[in-house]
């Protein structure tokens, strides 16, 4: 077979502004990750802080062309995600872009107090309340607006909701209404059990919000799972909330915001792809208002993915070539692909896999497997057992062979977290953060070390050795 280097050529490998191969060794947003590796070591997961803020002002300018190509008179505001990673330097790298945040939980809103009480947050950011409403949450949304906070919005993804903001306040609250979504096209599709059938939204605002005096309805919320995309299933989703939109804004002027939700992904769509996607939203956002005659809206979104999947990464080295028989040969690495990219596992998730080293080797199709003893611990690329072309590796004591997982920024963290009790007791990996100052420099620092026996033995209860 043709070198890894002309099989990479060939498919695109490096096609992608984000991957170079310079001096025998893959530069992954100009970082040399071979030199990382031989400096921290392996496994190493890494996130790489500019691409945030370069993703961020991306939709930012693709929603503002939109926006002045289609003369449209509502502004839009890009908020993160923060279940998709919350680790501080990531929140803080999307608040520096002057992204407003969108939480899930109570310890949401802690880890926002803490930035606050840090003066690392304003209390003019929106802050989006999504999720399932326990008490510890109601609660923290109230410590929240008593900071000063005076733009969080309660979005609603049940109806009895209400009661439990009226139970937990007598102080005016601004809410969201979400509208619950089919999970896919089709007759039988499941609707998603996130937020209000749409066939109860509009009797409910009436029933139960339009003259109600605590409560100011301000944002219309929706989020189609399969994605943001030009597909009929989506269009179909966004035309039911655009018009349970407009039919509550005739009657409610507080009404101003409509919340797309997440879903936007990167790596399976061009930016060209992207950006008429988005215009195509805001056209039909401008035609269908000014149809019904009321004032267009201001346009949200809570992208998770595509702030931060692709400043994510995780290095491994082949520790083992195994052959079982003629046909399977197998790669094996220095830690646990289940653990380290769950997605991989539970959902199929395709990442983009690359050698960092070894690119003039001939390419062979391997299994990669990871080092728990579960069967489950491979890489399926896409549910299947295909294999993945990789560098032939001749003489194991040479040259070691090391790969990346990319695109691992969003929810690989937040599924398996740092810590804990992996698979067969088989330790996160480091973690790094790396930034670039003024002058371009790379600022790396480990915010996390692999874990010590003293970690595991105080995680699983025994009893230090003495
Ligand atoms: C309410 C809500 N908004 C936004 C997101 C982010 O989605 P994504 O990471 O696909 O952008 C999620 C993810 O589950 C969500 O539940």
């Amino acid at each position: 077979m043709d070198t890894y280097f002309k099989y990479a050529n060939k498919h695109n490998k490096l096609s992608k502004g984000t991957f170079k191969l310079e001096n025998k060794h893959l530069h992954f947003h100009g970082i040399d990750l071979k030199h990382l590796i031989d400096w921290y070591g392996s496994p190493l997961r890494l996130i790489y802080l500019p691409k945030i803020g370069s993703q961020i002002e991306k939709a930012r300018s693709f929603f503002q062309s939109a926006i002045d190509l289609q003369h449209y008179p509502g502004i839009y505001h890009y908020c993160y995600c923060t279940k998709c990673n919350h680790y501080a330097p990531v929140v803080q790298e999307t608040l520096k872009h002057g992204a407003h945040l969108e939480t899930s939980s109570a310890a949401d809103i802690d880890l926002i107090l803490n930035l606050h009480n840090r003066k690392q947050i304003d209390t003019y950011r929106f802050i989006l309340h999504n999720g399932y409403k326990t008490n510890a949450y109601l609660s923290k949304m109230q410590s929240l607006r008593k900071a000063g906070f005076q733009n969080t919005v309660s979005i609603l993804d049940h109806k009895n909701e209400l009661k439990q903001l009226s139970a937990c306040s007598k102080e005016p609250i601004k809410i969201g209404i979400r509208m619950a979504t089919n999970l896919s096209s089709g007759s039988n599709s499941l609707i998603s059990r996130m937020g209000i059938a749409p066939d109860e939204i509009f009797s409910f605002y009436q029933n139960a919000i339009e003259e109600n005096a605590q409560f100011e309805l301000k944002m219309f919320h929706f989020f189609v799972d399969s994605g943001m995309e030009n597909s009929a299933h989506y269009w179909k989703e966004f035309e039911k909330a655009l018009d349970l939109f407009t039919k509550i804004k005739t009657r409610c002027a507080g009404l101003t915001a409509f919340n797309l939700g997440g879903g936007l992904a990167e790596t399976n769509q061009r930016d060209d792809e992207i950006e008429a996607l988005i215009n195509e939203i805001v056209i039909k956002i401008k035609i269908k208002c000014e149809r019904e005659n009321v004032p267009a809206p201001d346009i949200f979104t809570e992208f998770g993915q595509f702030t931060v999947a692709e400043s994510g990464a995780v290095l491994y080295k082949v520790i083992e070539q195994k052959n079982q028989g003629k046909e399977h040969l197998w790669y094996i690495l220095d830690n646990s692909l289940m653990t380290g990219i769950p997605d991989a596992y539970w959902l199929d998730k395709t990442f983009t896999v690359l050698p960092l080293n070894r690119w003039n080797q001939a390419g062979r199709a391997v299994h990669i497997g990871g080092l728990s003893c579960d069967a489950s611990d491979v890489y399926k690329t896409g549910g299947k057992n295909r294999k993945v072309i990789l560098p032939a590796i001749n003489d194991f004591e040479e040259d070691a062979l090391y790969l990346g997982f990319f695109y691992t920024g969003a929810y690989q963290d937040a599924v398996s977290g740092y810590g804990g009790i992996k698979h067969c007791l088989i330790p996160s990996p480091a973690l790094l953060i790396i930034d670039r100052d003024k002058e371009d420099h790379l600022l790396i620092s480990r915010i996390k070390q692999n874990h010590t026996k003293e970690y595991l033995f105080s995680t699983l209860g025994y009893n230090p050795e003495e």
